[in-house]
């Protein structure tokens, strides 16, 4: 169905698989084109509850945009490229009410790394290396990189990623809090699969605030907690919070609709 992609949905969870190893699955045009109708399929297909994005290969999650595709830009072309790359994957990512994961495998370069922190949150196996070497080639982070770099770890640290292009190995990544666990190649991912699980099983409409409030929270909204407290309001005219309450006070489990 995709030819850069591959997908597989099992119990809700829809694995996504950038599948370019020979190229460490840089990120093309295609590439990008296919994860925005997939990114779509998250959105809209109610069997979806979660998702995994992963890289193909034991070596790369993603080792960047294409530089193949660098050459052939003028200004306008590199606008146009960062501009259709954020607004059709990576804020689609970020703000999608589903629960997006990353499963870093390797290499998590440039656009690679900006589509990781474009997720939810990221695990990593032990193997994995992150940065943002676009100084390297004349050029700063296009996806995000700057944004959400500066969130996650701060602005001195981001600062010195982004000026030395230097690459960070799983634990330093870990240390910094840009992801929240580090594993075996093998363990990451039933380990990811494991916490996705887990996320689904929750009320899908707190799920998508968590995420909104959150998103909100890490832009620095100055309006976060008044909207906090009318999400907060809202969700008690849920039938999921209604059953939330009466399974604790029950004491069983609580099956939530998302209603
Ligand atoms: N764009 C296009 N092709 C890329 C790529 C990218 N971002 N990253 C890797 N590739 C290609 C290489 O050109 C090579 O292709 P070839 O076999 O046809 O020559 C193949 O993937 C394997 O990469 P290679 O460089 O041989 O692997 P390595 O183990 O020696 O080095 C990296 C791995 C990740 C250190 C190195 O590939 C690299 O620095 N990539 C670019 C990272 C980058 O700057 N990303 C930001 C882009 S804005």
């Amino acid at each position: 169905m995709y030819q850069t992609i591959l997908t597989e949905l099992a119990e809700g969870i829809l694995t996504i698989t950038i599948n370019r190893p020979d190229k460490l699955n840089a990120l093309n045009r295609i590439v990008i084109e296919e994860l925005a109708e997939v990114i779509g399929t998250v959105y809209d297909n109610p069997e979806v509850k979660g998702a995994i994005l992963t890289g193909a290969g034991s070596k790369s999650f993603v080792a960047g945009a294409d530089i193949s595709e660098f050459l052939e830009l003028d200004g306008y072309g590199g606008m146009e490229l960062a501009k259709k790359g954020q607004d059709m994957v990576f804020s689609r990512i970020e703000h999608s009410s589903k629960p997006i994961l990353a499963a870093v495998n390797g290499f998590a370069l440039g656009g690679g790394c900006e589509l990781a922190m474009a997720c939810h949150f990221r695990l990593a196996s032990d193997n994995a290396r992150f940065g943002q070497p676009e100084v390297n080639l004349g050029l700063v982070p296009g996806y995000g990189g700057t944004q959400r770099l500066t969130q996650l770890v701060g602005k001195g640290k981001a600062m010195e990623l982004m000026m030395t292009g230097a690459m960070l190995n799983a634990s330093e990544a870990l240390q910094l809090g840009l992801v929240n666990h580090v594993t075996t190649a093998e363990e990451l991912m039933p380990k990811t699969r494991t916490i996705l699980q887990s996320i689904i099983t929750k009320a899908p409409i707190a799920i998508a605030k968590v995420i909104e409030l959150t998103n909100l929270a890490a832009i620095g909204d100055p309006n976060g907690l008044t909207k906090e407290i009318h999400a907060f309001g809202e969700l008690f005219n849920t039938t999921d919070a209604k059953e939330g309450a009466k399974a604790f006070l029950e004491k069983r489990p609580a099956v939530f609709t998302g209603n």
